[in-house]
């Protein structure tokens, strides 16, 4: 994205990917788009598949305590967001550069950044068994939470926060057609569960499990019957079953690394902070990231001037802080801790029951939900 945001700029960027196009545009990833995310790839020309694919949400269910109530997005924030999924995403935005011939090299490898405090840092890769070196400006580290890049920003200058959380996610892909109009969020004393979709024939569904637990111990049955305990209504509503064709398991975890710059170095998206899943805010907070970087340097190769750049890690941070808050707060709400007390279990019921009752605390959480929530 934020080498398309340049392209419009007229300035020149290469993109370095550890992995191959094919790897890049099958890893299945989440798949909501905030309000903004949605208008951005129009606003980009990048908007006709997700507007043809995806499908427009305008609210969600929270289930919780044998019922189902919703959060009407539309009517308490005038916004709405789009399910489709971030490899959908990714292939538009790599398709648009491939047609505009831009220089994007997958596959690299050795990947090492050079002189970021000099004005012309560097970075140096192997590609096809040959070191490669690109002299250039700026360096965006958009590597992931793994990568290279925020390792570059000296322990000196830089502050990480971090909250584990001792579940995980266990996701399916199903053939099958939708169970529900509309994303349910289920709190259950078996714990959290999620059902989504991907298409009018693929459905992506998930439930909280341990961590290090392992898809092989999860037959088919045996996840329809957790879902099942979960999700389903006394009034005879059931989740729909279907073939399961893709099973995983992932971690979670809120990390923030505070600043996000040095020197010529830039990072953004997961190298600089991870939320997790449940909010699903990861690549809207990437995607607000490299905008405000877009603006910065168009800022500097039109008027010379740094004041966006120098600033970027500011900016950026606070609508980060605000989706760090929610997702830790969404996640808090609806799973279940071993060692949560009745107490803790009671807090939560009657935080649901709150903002599922109250227009203002719906409101709060609905603006959060579709990106709009203010911050100063
Ligand atoms: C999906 C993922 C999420 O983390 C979420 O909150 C909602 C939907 C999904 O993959 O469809």
């Amino acid at each position: 994205m934020l080498s398309h945001l340049l392209h419009m700029q007229g300035i020149d960027s290469v993109v370095i990917e550890s992995r191959t196009r094919e790897q890049i545009e099958s890893t299945i990833r989440a798949g909501v788009l905030e309000q903004g995310t949605m208008d951005l790839l129009h606003e980009v020309g990048l908007g006709q598949r997700m507007a043809a694919e995806g499908a427009l949400h305008t609210g969600f269910d929270l289930s919780f305590n044998g019922g189902r109530h919703r959060i009407d997005l539309k009517a308490l924030t005038g916004h709405s967001i789009t399910v489709y999924a971030q490899h959908e995403v990714i292939k538009d935005l790599v398709g648009a550069r491939v047609s505009a011939n831009a220089q994007l090299e997958f596959g690299v490898s050795d990947t090492s950044l050079h002189g970021l405090d000099t004005e012309s840092p560097s970075i140096r890769y192997v590609k096809n068994g040959e070191v490669r070196e690109i002299v250039c400006d700026f360096v965006v580290g958009c590597d992931g939470s793994q990568g290279i890049s925020r390792s570059a920003i000296p322990e000196s200058v830089r502050m990480d926060y971090q909250r584990l959380y001792p579940f995980g996610w266990f996701g399916i892909l199903v053939e099958a057609p939708p169970s529900s109009d509309e994303l349910i969020y289920a709190r259950h004393e078996r714990g959290f569960a999620l059902i989504s979709t991907r298409s009018p024939n693929v459905q992506r569904m998930y439930f909280q499990c341990d961590p290090k637990d392992s898809v092989e111990n999860w037959s088919d049955d045996r996840i329809w019957s957790e879902l099942h305990a979960r999700v389903d209504q006394a009034d005879g509503w059931k989740v729909t079953e279907g073939k399961i064709f893709q099973k995983n398991i992932v971690g979670m975890r809120s990390f923030v690394s505070s600043v996000m710059q040095h020197g010529r170095l830039y990072l953004a998206g997961d190298a600089a902070h991870i939320v997790p899943p449940t909010g699903a805010k990861g690549i809207n907070l990437a995607i607000n990231d490299v905008l405000i970087l877009a603006e910065g340097f168009k800022q500097f190769y039109r008027e010379g001037k740094n004041e966006s750049l120098d600033r970027y890690s500011e900016t950026a941070l606070k609508r980060i802080w605000r989706a760090e808050h929610f997702s830790w707060w969404m996640t808090s709400m609806l799973h279940q801790f071993d060692d949560a007390s009745p107490f803790q279990q009671q807090m939560q019921l009657s935080e649901l029951a709150y903002v599922t009752a109250s227009r203002a605390a719906a409101t709060a959480l609905a603006e959060n939900y579709v990106g709009k929530a203010a911050v100063h």
